[in-house]
């Protein structure tokens, strides 16, 4: 039942999405490409609106985040120090009797494409054994199409951070903690894509890598670490070690959904299980959100240690470590049972690294050696806590989110249903609606477009004269706009001088409406889209 009732309401997303300008699947003329999709008029514009607010949060409202914006296609020895050209795969298999091809994990929750409305067990074909399946969309760089010629489009955006930490550390004046965001493509040749755009073939991201002191460093310095209590740890502290600083960048994600409209009830928290974890992960927190189609990841905040710049630089052979003059002036100060304490941990940890990644023993032996004497020179690999959302999943979040509908009956008794879609103003494609009350009486007409044009430079506006006004309200109700001003005969003083110059204000979600001076009506309405 409430299975029928999800899949009802995500049949209305869809079809809501395409009428309204939201969503459309890519190539439609064509018959469509499965795993891709555009995001029309509405849609284009609630994606801009969620970028800039990521953005927003992330980088201008802080002092410690510089942004990048890097290639899609880049270095294919990237995808070797990362690991994706060996690790990033799914077990893919295929049906010998339908021909379908799917996730060996997922192979209970796939309707089979002979028989959509049953499982693919149902079928009852032989499938072939798992193999590996790279998801990694490959393509030639230049006019040779040989081995030497591959390239990626990149499956994370992660990485170009990684691959330009040293310059935008040198260029930007940061010293560690800080962090390098970034909002850009992503493309995954995934075996299913499914549940509309949760799981596409194209799509974006937003992630911030955000560098932190190893503890030990923390410790040389400051004696201890401070550890995480319940809830939201507050202003960062220097004296943070990772697992705070996780928890910060978890707390900090889910204030910023519950700002753009997110409410907490629909959120969940999931701490991965240690064999859940990537192997350069040292806790990974997914926040879920309750789509139509169950309870799913919207974003991961991985502790990825010091994995990822320690592998640029073993395959790119240039230093990622950083220099730390508090560190180095901290570490004299210390007693030499102490010293060898944080060394020899330290030194553990870089050896556990080398030796997991496959560095022959002599090799990783001497080299976390040489790692551990730089913490007296004050020289560490950064470690890094990273924020990773998906901007489209983000947008069917806020869709489903948003979605009602409401029943009304009219005086003859008569009842509609209709949708509303209640965006916060923040995140909203169109803020204000604005319409004369008749479209064919010039005085009116006029005094309309003075006011859009008054609006325009500073809010989104849609200007609306077709149909009864109940019907446009309806209308900008079903885009999500928040506020709606019509301009009537009190407004060009036609019933006299008092109401002059006044408009009225309607609000989506109460349907109140009240009267507000032409001249208020900016300052107000910027006030209540913020
Ligand atoms: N750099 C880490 C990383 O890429 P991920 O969990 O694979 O981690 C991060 O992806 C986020 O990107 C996910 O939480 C999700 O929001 C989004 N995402 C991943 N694959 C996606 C897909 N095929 N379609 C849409 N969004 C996707």
């Amino acid at each position: 039942m409430a299975e029928a009732k999800s899949t009802e309401l995500m049949e209305k997303l869809v079809s809501l999405c395409k009428r309204r300008g939201f969503i459309y699947p890519s190539s439609e003329i064509y018959g469509g490409i499965n795993g891709f999709w555009d995001y029309g008029p509405l849609g284009a514009e609630l994606k801009r609106n969620v970028k800039d607010l990521w953005w927003r949060h992330i980088v201008h409202r802080r002092d410690d985040v510089a942004g990048l914006e890097a290639t899609i296609i880049m270095s294919p020895r990237i995808w070797e120090a990362s690991g994706h050209v060996d690790t990033f795969s799914d077990p893919m298999i295929d049906c010998k009797t339908c021909k379908g091809r799917f996730r060996a994990d997922q192979i209970d929750e796939i309707p089979c494409p002979q028989k959509p409305s049953k499982c693919v067990q149902d079928c009852h074909g032989e499938k072939t054994e798992p193999r590996a399946f790279n998801l990694m969309f490959t393509t030639h760089v230049g006019p040779v199409r040989d081995d030497s010629s591959v390239a990626y489009l990149r499956p994370e955006t992660a990485q170009a951070i990684f691959a330009q930490f040293k310059n935008v550390l040198e260029t930007s004046r940061q010293k560690v903690p800080f962090g390098i965001a970034q909002i850009g493509k992503a493309f995954r040749n995934e075996v299913t894509p499914r549940n509309y755009t949760f799981r596409s073939r194209e799509f974006e991201q937003m992630e911030l890598e955000f560098f932190i002191k190893p503890d030990e460093v923390i410790e040389a310095i400051h004696g201890s670490i401070a550890t995480p209590g319940e809830g939201h740890p507050g202003e960062p502290q220097p004296n943070w070690g990772w697992q705070i600083w996780h928890k910060y960048w978890v707390e900090e994600r889910i204030r910023f959904y519950e700002s753009i409209g997110l409410p907490r009830t629909t959120l969940e928290e999931y701490w991965q299980t240690p064999e859940e974890l990537a192997h350069y992960a040292r806790a990974t927190v997914d926040i879920l959100f309750q789509f139509p189609f169950g309870t799913q990841e919207l974003e991961g905040i991985a502790a990825r240690s010091d994995f990822d710049l320690s592998q640029h630089e073993r395959f790119s052979g240039k230093p990622m470590k950083v220099f730390d003059d508090e560190l180095r002036a901290a570490w004299k100060q210390l007693d030499e049972s102490k010293q060898k304490d944080l060394r020899q941990r330290y030194h553990d940890a870089r050896l556990g690294y080398l030796t997991r990644t496959g560095v022959e023993s002599e090799k990783a032996a001497q080299l976390a050696k040489e790692d551990a004497d730089g913490l007296a020179k004050g020289q560490y690999v950064p470690h890094v806590i990273e924020p990773s959302a998906g901007v489209d999943r983000l947008i069917l979040a806020l869709l489903t989110s948003a979605y009602s509908e409401v029943t009304e009956t009219d005086a003859k008794g008569k009842s509609e249903t209709r949708v509303i879609l209640r965006f916060h103003p923040r995140t909203a494609p169109v803020k204000v609606g604005v319409m004369p009350l008749l479209k064919n009486k010039p005085g009116l007409v006029a005094k309309a477009r003075e006011v859009r044009d008054l609006l325009l430079p500073h809010l989104t506006v849609f200007y609306d004269d077709g149909g009864s006004i109940g019907r446009r309200y309806a209308r900008q109700d079903e885009a999500g706009t928040p506020f709606c001003v019509t301009i009537d005969f009190d407004t060009i003083g036609e019933n006299g001088p008092e109401l002059e110059g006044t408009v009225t204000l309607r609000e989506r979600d109460t349907s109140e409406q009240t009267r507000v001076k032409i001249d208020e009506l900016l300052p107000l309405l910027i006030e209540k889209s913020r």
